[in-house]
């Protein structure tokens, strides 16, 4: 893909664990085009903040990339300098987690913290960085005249919202956000999701988003990877993903989910647990819970294959007539 702003390619992410090595990320490969949206979904322990830590190079020990490339705009971030990782990290792309509001420092006036982190990679005098701080506060939502007050004095909502004004700072061109607003309530999050899209339209940057609200996901986003036990296995519009879903456990994940529109319906969990990360697997991991699963499925590695335009499925009895049919136009 061309217009990719992100490629990651065969990405994997391992923990050295006193059970062995666990591989948390399991050669991923996904794109991120600019000025798009795209959302990891998957449930607890699939492997979404360690790719979205390792993307912005943050994985540290006892984890470690052992494999694959994470490029942005061509150059692999995985094997830049110290200097050119600066940049990258603030200049061209920010990160915004779950208890980033918590990050900032009590004692210190939030104007003063946003400031700081302006002039640090910009040649700002301090009237044109208090001045941006402003402007950051109004497009965040927050009045101005409360620049010089104390985090405490900000609510959890407000101060997760003076942690994303700092992650445009810069302008940057990706941000990665991993839960930013799990912690708050729902109509707060809902407030917060709605300023962050309508920034986004405004100024264009990419996001990749990672939620536990798959409902919330399927609204914001505009592409969505279903993660499990760390393999991408399906990869699709947020509409494909949402109405038709493809791989068994992607229709498993979204019956476990209230729909916020659609009819009310009981929920089902899904039973079974995921694999342990520190065996190896030789068919597909999602097999021994799998409704449709057959006898070729515990023993025949999966990868993601097209199934139709602009979606990529890793599942045997999904991939297998596509692709068959595929081989009949070609040999014709
Ligand atoms: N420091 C660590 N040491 C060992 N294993 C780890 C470490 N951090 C994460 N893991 C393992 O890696 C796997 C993926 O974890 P990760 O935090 O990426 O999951 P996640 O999809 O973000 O889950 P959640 O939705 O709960 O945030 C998990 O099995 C976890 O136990
Ligand atoms: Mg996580």
């Amino acid at each position: 893909m061309t217009d990719a702003l992100l490629s990651i390619r065969n990405l994997c992410v391992d923990y050295l664990t006193d059970a062995g090595v666990a591989r948390a990320v399991d050669d991923i490969s996904f794109d991120i085009r600019a000025g798009e949206v795209f959302g990891l979904a998957g449930e607890s322990g699939c492997g979404k903040s360690t790719t979205a830590f390792a993307i912005a190079r943050l994985i540290r020990m006892p984890g470690f990339v052992s494999d694959g490339e994470v490029l942005f705009d061509g150059q692999d971030v995985l094997r830049m300098d110290a200097r050119r990782l600066r940049a990258f990290r603030w200049a061209q792309t920010s990160v915004v987690l779950q208890s980033a509001m918590n990050a900032l420092n009590p004692v210190i006036r939030v104007s003063e913290q946003v400031c700081d982190a302006i002039r640090a990679h910009q040649r700002f005098s301090q009237d044109q960085a208090r001045a941006r701080t402003r402007e950051l506060f109004a497009l965040v939502g927050i009045d101005p005249a409360r620049l010089d007050d104390y985090p405490h004095q900000f609510s959890g909502g407000m101060r997760q919202r003076i942690c994303i004004a700092m992650a445009l700072a810069l302008r940057p061109r990706l941000i990665i956000m991993d839960e930013p607003t799990t912690a708050l309530d729902v109509v707060v999050q809902r407030d917060i999701i709605g300023k962050i899209s309508a920034l986004q339209r405004e100024f264009g940057f990419s996001v990749l988003f990672i939620s536990h609200d798959l409902g919330l996901m399927l609204e914001f986003c505009d592409r969505i990877g279903v993660m499990y036990a760390g393999k991408l296995v399906e990869a699709g519009t947020a509409r494909q993903v949402g109405e038709q879903p493809a791989h068994p456990y992607t229709q498993a994940l979204l019956r476990s989910f209230p729909s916020l529109n659609g009819p009310r319906r009981r929920l089902q969990g899904i039973p079974g647990a995921p694999p342990r990360l520190t065996e190896t697997i030789a068919g597909c991991g999602f097999a021994p819970r799998c409704e449709s699963s057959e006898s070729a499925c515990f023993t025949q590695a999966q990868s993601l294959a097209p199934v139709s335009e602009g979606r990529l499925v890793a599942c045997a009895r999904v991939s297998r007539p596509v692709i068959a049919a595929a081989q009949t136009l070609e040999a014709s």
